[in-house]
């Protein structure tokens, strides 16, 4: 079998769509849920662009261990200085520069000529490899790049150190057979094209970027750029869930990935739910009907032998009873049946208490995750804690100054201590500080809520530094000070002294 690298641009490509951009502690769960689903390469974001992609670079880089890290830059010095800065975490890293090669691109964008094209990009893979051994090349438009002159450009950039060259069609618009044309013509016609990987990268503007994808493979590509639920700026890029499944669909093609497929619905459900982006219910692989037979035809197929119509067991991309979307229509059993699965048994009379609950939060709320299902059920995260908090009680307004007092259990013994802050929050966590009398710095805190009614549970994601580790902590409660303060315990609580 052939290896075929996986490059994940979620971060990076896919969070460019308006509306869907996560902050850094939230862009780190999705990386370690990336490295779990066994992507080779993490995309983590374009550093020089803002301060908050090149802040989610550095995080990204300390939280993951296995993937290579890689940042995008334009074919310019400054951006690649600024990604190598953001990479120092990184224990592998990649720098993926590149600069658009079709006429349009050449003519109104940079106003230049083919010849002084190739020099900048090798001027930029050259300035690149002066820092790290993994460079990435982009020939942005490829897809619309003359064949001819493509092969001169990546000719020219694997002299110059390129270790991957990718092939965007960024616009979408090649047919799967002309993209697969274009990988066998670089195959063919570029000198060296065997020191470097091609990697393809495509649009789904004509909805054809899974297609081309694999036509591209067909043809020797080795890597391929993918985003969770396809998700990417207009139509978005190909979806590395089609991708995978069809390399396991088609063993016959004799190419295999590293992903390990039984993580693609958690990971789809996550980069949803955190990008607040519904799947479309019919999507290949992830949507909600992906699998649900409704025709009595079928049903009575599927009944006899699945294989008469399911090519794929749900199983295999991580669908079962535990992953199954609960929502208004759900009943008593399968909510019992989600909490058993998550650990938690319920009296009769509290699961009835919890459904009710359920349904009020379902009618407001499409699709309720495990934490909102752990958060209605009471379920103590705490209960192994080493601090717990015992009371809190917050004085705050308008023209007044907030001030808290909190009670903490730590180990067994009670300790207290009161403070005044500017807001509530400061309060309540300068009196914890005041018994956890550490040097700790708050690096990022998110506060959510789960139905978005006034009587809402807040759910509180923090990023705490502490002896040069970052520490990421959740809170849930109806109070959002409690939260916070819950958040920043169970930060604490997993400080390794
Ligand atoms: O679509 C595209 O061309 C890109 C490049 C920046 C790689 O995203
Ligand atoms: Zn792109």
């Amino acid at each position: 079998m052939d290896r075929l690298y996986i490059f994940d641009t979620t971060l990076r490509d896919g969070e460019q769509v308006p509306g869907c951009q996560l902050n850094t502690v939230e862009k780190i769960q999705v990386a370690k849920q990336l490295e779990m689903l066994g992507v080779d390469v993490i995309e983590a974001g374009f550093p020089v662009s803002s301060p908050g992609d090149y802040n989610s670079v550095i995080e990204i880089s300390k939280a993951v261990t296995w993937p290579t890290i890689c940042a995008l830059t334009r074919a310019v010095e400054k951006d690649i200085d600024v990604a190598v800065e953001a990479l120092r975490f990184a224990k592998h890293k990649r720098i993926h520069t590149g600069i658009g090669t079709s006429d349009p691109h050449i003519k109104y964008k940079f106003n230049a000529t083919r010849e002084e094209i190739i020099e900048r990009a090798v001027a930029a893979v050259k300035y690149a490899r002066r820092f790290v051994d993994d460079v990435e090349f982009y020939a942005e438009d490829a897809g619309r790049t003359e064949n001819e002159y493509l092969a001169q450009v990546i000719e020219a950039v694997i002299k110059a150190g390129a270790t991957v060259v990718n092939i965007p069609d960024t616009t979408g618009y090649c047919l799967p057979a002309e993209y697969g044309e274009k990988i066998k013509y670089l195959v063919d016609h570029v000198d060296g094209i065997d020191r470097a990987i091609i990697s393809t990268h495509c649009h789904n503007d004509l909805g054809m970027a899974t297609a081309n994808t694999m036509s591209g493979i067909i043809n020797g590509a080795r890597q391929v750029e993918v985003t969770i639920n396809g998700i990417g700026e207009r139509a978005g890029n190909t979806s590395l869930e089609e991708v995978a499944m069809i390399l396991k669909c088609h063993k016959g093609l004799g190419i295999e990935t590293n992903i390990n497929t039984t993580k693609i619905y958690p990971t789809s459900r996550m980069v949803s739910s955190l990008m607040n982006m519904p799947v479309q219910p019919n999507k290949a692989i992830v949507g909600k009907n992906a699998f649900a037979h409704s025709s009595g035809i079928h049903q009575d197929g599927v009944l006899k032998n699945v294989q008469t119509y399911e090519i794929i067991d749900p199983h295999d991309v991580g669908i079962d009873d535990n992953s199954i979307v609960l929502t208004a229509r759900s009943g008593r059993a399968a909510l019992k049946n989600r909490l058993a699965v998550l650990g938690v048994k319920l009296e009769k009379e509290k699961l009835d208490k919890v459904y009710e609950d359920f349904l009020r939060l379902a009618d407001k709320k499409k699709d309720i995750n495990d934490d909102d299902i752990l958060v209605l059920a009471g379920v103590d995260r705490t209960a192994n804690h080493r601090i717990k908090m015992e009371y809190l009680q917050v004085t705050s307004g308008v023209g007044v100054k907030a001030v808290a007092s909190l009670g903490l259990n730590i180990a067994g013994e009670h300790f207290e201590a009161c403070a005044s802050g500017n807001g509530p929050v400061d309060a309540a966590i300068k009196a914890l500080k005041k018994i956890v009398n550490r040097q700790m710095t708050l690096r990022e805190f998110t506060i959510q809520a789960i139905s978005r009614g006034s009587d809402d549970v807040g759910k509180v994601h923090m990023q705490v530094e502490y002896d040069n580790q970052t520490y990421y902590g959740f809170g849930a409660n109806t109070d959002i000070i409690a939260a916070s303060v819950e958040a920043y315990i169970d930060c604490i609580n997993k400080f390794k002294d």
